[in-house]
């Protein structure tokens, strides 16, 4: 056993069971953030506070929710929302901070895009965020269907119907995710289930991995400069402070990001008090009702891109468009969207990877890419506003059109970064 001397008050005292002045400087004082960066670099700690926004305002809510078809629309409308005291504030922030999540999740993934965060040795950064996402998204959907409002139901209906389509277990898929031969109470049990348990503790786990993964790569900066960082840490060390490229992430990086949460927070109350309404669409303050479909069935507004996808192939191709291509097989639009909705999500993870180009540097310095950051990031606007748009009309082909910009842009990318590789090394001889 270590050897247990007199303690100095409780700092000593834990720090000779837990060696907690060794974890505070490897976590803390001794690690090392660049100078070079700037405010979108606080991005990931506003998303860590807001989690935990979400994660409190959801153990209040669990208080009160019953997850029961009978019982949980008015567990949700009444008894949170009338009868408790602040349920509503409670209410009201879960709502906003789901919302803002994805807001701020996009921010952090287009600034990573921007300055080519994602490149060598920060893949498995990329990767375990992508696996954020991905489980954000499932949180969001699953938590949308606790109120049983018509659009929890309808959404539910809707989405879980497009499972019916895989090939070959398409409709025993189905019923076992519904927990029954339509969306039922079954259903509702098992998305709550996901969305208080399963889905949360998996959240958690991948920000440790995030954070991690993190450690060896360090983060990147405005430059894309490699930085040695044991070299500039030992000048920062010794007392050069201004000369090193490095400050330590506490104190000196996290009182900025404290600043730039601040202004955060200031806008979140402000949304959560006074236009708490961007984040409850007035459909699901009515009850679910089996029998009465709503007239536009849309998802909240950050899976309006990837549902615009979805739809995009839905429509009857004019004539005109196949001639010449007769000889195909006619693959039913359903399957397409289908497919195409499955690129969508799927196709960001190998972002690493279909970049071929090994500089890291802002998109601005990079020659084409950066002409396909601002395609990729005007056309996934406009999938998310035509997402929201009856598919009617002119409606239809815009979102064809863009569908098939946001598949080709991706195709794109891989042939855009070699000639930028190529030229890069013809400029090096
Ligand atoms: C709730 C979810 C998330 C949390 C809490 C989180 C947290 C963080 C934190 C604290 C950092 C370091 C500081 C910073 O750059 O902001 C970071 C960096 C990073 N994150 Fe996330 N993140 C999340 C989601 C994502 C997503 C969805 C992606 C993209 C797919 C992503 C990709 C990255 C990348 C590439 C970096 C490195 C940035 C750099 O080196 O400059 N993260 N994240």
């Amino acid at each position: 056993m270590a050897e247990i001397k007199e303690t100095n008050g409780i700092v000593d005292w834990l720090d000779e069971r837990l060696a907690v002045r060794k974890l505070a400087k490897v976590l803390m004082t001794e690690y090392w953030i660049p100078k070079n960066i700037n405010f979108l670099w606080a991005m990931g700690i506003v998303l860590m506070v807001t989690f935990m926004l979400l994660f409190v305002s959801g153990l209040m809510l669990l208080a009160y929710y019953k997850p029961d078809v009978a019982l949980a629309f008015d567990s949700v409308n009444k008894t949170i929302m009338q009868d408790v005291g602040l349920g509503w504030l409670w209410r009201h922030m879960h709502a906003v901070g789901a919302s803002l999540i994805f807001l701020v999740i996009y921010i952090h993934m287009f600034t990573a895009i921007y300055y080519g965060s994602y490149k060598k040795t920060r893949e498995i950064i990329w990767i375990t965020g992508m696996l954020l996402f991905v489980t954000f998204s499932a949180e969001a959907f699953s938590g949308y269907m606790l109120p049983w409002g018509q659009m929890s139901y309808w959404a539910a209906t809707v989405i879980t119907g497009l499972f019916e389509n895989v090939p070959l277990v398409g409709e025993d898929l189905l019923v076992w995710l519904r927990g029954n031969f339509f969306v039922a109470d079954a259903t509702l049990t098992r998305f709550f289930m996901l969305h208080v348990v399963l889905l949360p503790i998996s959240i958690m786990g991948i920000i440790a991995l995030h954070f991690y993964s993190l450690r060896i790569p360090h983060v990147n900066n405005q430059e894309g400069e490699e930085i040695d960082f044991d070299e500039e840490s030992k000048k920062f060390l010794d007392g050069n402070k201004k000369e090193s490229k490095v400050i330590r992430f506490f104190p000196d990086f996290l009182s900025k990001d404290i600043f730039v949460l601040c202004i955060y927070l200031i806008f979140f109350f402000l949304l959560v008090g006074f236009s708490y309404n961007f984040a409850m669409d007035p459909i699901n303050f009515e009850p679910a009702n089996n029998l009465k479909t709503p007239a536009h069935i849309y998802p909240e507004w950050y899976f309006l891109w990837s549902y615009e996808i979805l739809r995009g192939f839905f429509f009857d191709i004019p004539q005109g468009w196949w001639i010449g291509l007769d000889f195909l097989p006619k693959i039913p639009a359903m399957t397409i969207g289908l497919l195409a909705f499955g690129f969508a999500n799927f196709i960001f993870f190998l972002l690493p990877f279909l970049d071929r180009s090994k500089v890291v540097a802002p998109a601005h310095k990079r020659g084409a890419f950066v002409v396909w950051f601002w395609l990729l990031l005007i056309d996934m606007i406009i999938l998310t506003i035509w997402g929201k748009l009856p598919p009617e009309g002119i409606n239809n082909v815009i979102g064809f059109i863009a569908s098939m910009t946001f598949i080709g842009l991706f195709i794109a990318l891989p042939i855009i970064t070699i000639k930028e590789r190529n030229k890069d090394k013809r400029e090096a001889k």
